[in-house]
């Protein structure tokens, strides 16, 4: 089968130069999260996160979590989003993400450093089912080799402020 993606960067094509400033995401995350906001439960979740490119500028985004109990076990599948990271002028960048709930994002991003990225929402569309989400706000930064990321919503009538928080650990790339 045609292996479209490549997150090893050994044996995989040569990372775009446009994506220099998107090179440290570039691989397979595990690890945990907290998720809260003021309409619902706060609970803790499992997400792998992957960041592939096959040589073009930009890179494939997907990530799927779990929710956990209170003994960590794995209670329910949970948020999945697919997308790409697109280089855009310089430390610039925009990504696109579709999530099964019916929404899609188009963010503008900037490095804000060597291994931190900030991303606020250009645009945010949703089919007519899907719950009112009026614009989302991302970090991301690796911190002593961990992926750590805060996600901010604007959603439900509720202002801007936290829905996501977690730090991952590389597993392969
Ligand atoms: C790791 C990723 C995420 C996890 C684990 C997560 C988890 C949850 C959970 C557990 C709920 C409560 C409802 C339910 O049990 O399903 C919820 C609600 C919600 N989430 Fe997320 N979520 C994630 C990402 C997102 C993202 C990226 C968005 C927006 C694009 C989003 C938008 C919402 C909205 C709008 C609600 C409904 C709030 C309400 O109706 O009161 N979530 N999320």
């Amino acid at each position: 089968m045609l292996d479209a993606d490549s997150d090893d960067l050994r044996s995989g094509p040569d990372l775009h130069p446009a994506l220099l400033s998107l090179l440290p995401l570039v691989g397979t995350w595990c690890g945990e999260g907290q998720v809260g906001y003021p309409t619902i439960e706060g609970q803790h979740y499992r997400q792998e996160v992957r960041f592939a490119h096959d040589g073009r500028p930009f890179l494939a985004y997907s990530a799927s979590a779990v929710l956990l109990g209170p003994d960590g076990d794995v209670v329910r599948r949970s948020a999945r989003e697919v997308g790409w990271w697109r280089a855009a002028d310089g430390d610039r960048f925009e990504v696109l993400l579709a999530h099964p709930t019916g929404i899609v994002e188009i963010y503008l991003g900037t490095a804000a450093g060597p291994t931190s990225w900030e991303l606020s929402t250009d645009v945010v569309v949703r089919t007519q089912t899907a719950k009112e989400v009026t614009a989302n706000h991302r970090l991301y930064g690796i911190v002593d080799g961990a992926l750590l990321y805060a996600v901010d919503m604007a959603a439900v009538g509720q202002p801007l402020q936290p829905h996501l928080s977690a730090r991952l650990e590389r597993t392969s790339g």
